[in-house]
């Protein structure tokens, strides 16, 4: 059957991918087994957003919150992100794919920070897909990061407090350069954001569906991105038929 792509694609997706514990709970397996085959997920996910014209990826990979589990499900966790770096950056390269990584970078384990500057290294001239990994990111963090770096600049006397504007935030934040997402997407039936892009959320559509992150295939992708697109996005304004009543 052939695929429907709908016309309005999202610039930029952005997904919670929540579950991978339930997953494997639902089939009797340590939860470490639905983390791994979530990795399987997060491959068929870039691949399939490469194919639709997706300009922007962000997967939420690890919260700042999450260091609250216990250790041993941290260290898989950690285990896990740089088994992928370390398997998958070449093939991503090849891809065309560029890699951004957002999220707090200050006293992150071993050997983690340098495959996530090496990742983004290797692939910042690509031209293709860009994959943000959010890792070690919690909004609220991400934000107190950045106010933080423009009170040093206004208490430097290198900023005026007038010149602390929506723009100037942007551009400080870790997304600085990233445009908003057009789709925030949360697997697993949540409905809520935990701390996930609070700032450039603001006019994202919102989306929940029901299937665990393990289960994310090409086509619930697929199926998200056509809710998405028979969504009106209004901005503050007002829609377009009754825009055209009074003009
Ligand atoms: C998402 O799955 C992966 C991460 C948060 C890293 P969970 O591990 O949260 O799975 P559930 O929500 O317990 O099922
Ligand atoms: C959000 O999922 C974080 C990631 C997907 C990395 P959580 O499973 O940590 O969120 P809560 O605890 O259910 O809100
Ligand atoms: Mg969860």
């Amino acid at each position: 059957m052939p695929e429907f792509i709908p016309a309005n694609v999202p610039n930029h997706v952005a997904i919670i991918m929540d579950g991978n514990g339930r997953w494997a709970n639902a089939r009797g397996l340590p939860r470490t087994m639905g983390h791994r085959k979530g990795v399987e997920a997060v491959r068929a996910a870039v691949k399939t957003a490469a194919d639709l014209g997706i300009r922007y990826l962000t997967l939420f990979a690890f919260s700042s919150e999450n260091w609250s589990r216990p250790e041993a499900e941290v260290t898989d966790l950690m285990g896990l992100l740089k088994a992928f770096i370390r398997r998958d950056l070449a093939d991503l390269h090849r891809e065309n794919v560029r890699i951004r990584v957002i999220g707090d970078r200050a006293n992150l384990r071993g050997d983690i920070l340098p495959l996530l500057i090496e990742a983004e290294e290797t692939t910042s001239a690509n031209t293709g897909i860009t994959l943000v990994i959010a890792f070690n990111y919690g909004a609220r963090d991400e934000l107190a990061r950045a106010m933080r770096r423009l009170a040093t600049e206004v208490a430097a006397g290198r900023l005026r407090p007038d010149d602390i504007t929506a723009e100037r935030i942007n551009a400080t934040i870790d997304t600085a350069g990233i445009p908003d997402p057009d789709l925030i997407l949360r697997t697993s039936g949540e409905e809520r954001l935990s701390n996930f892009l609070l700032w450039q959320g603001a006019y994202s559509e919102l989306l929940f569906i029901p299937e665990l992150w393990p289960d994310f295939t090409r086509e619930t992708f697929l199926a998200a991105i056509e809710k998405y697109a028979s969504r009106e996005r209004r901005f503050g304004g007002l829609s377009q038929p009754t825009l055209a009543v009074g003009s």
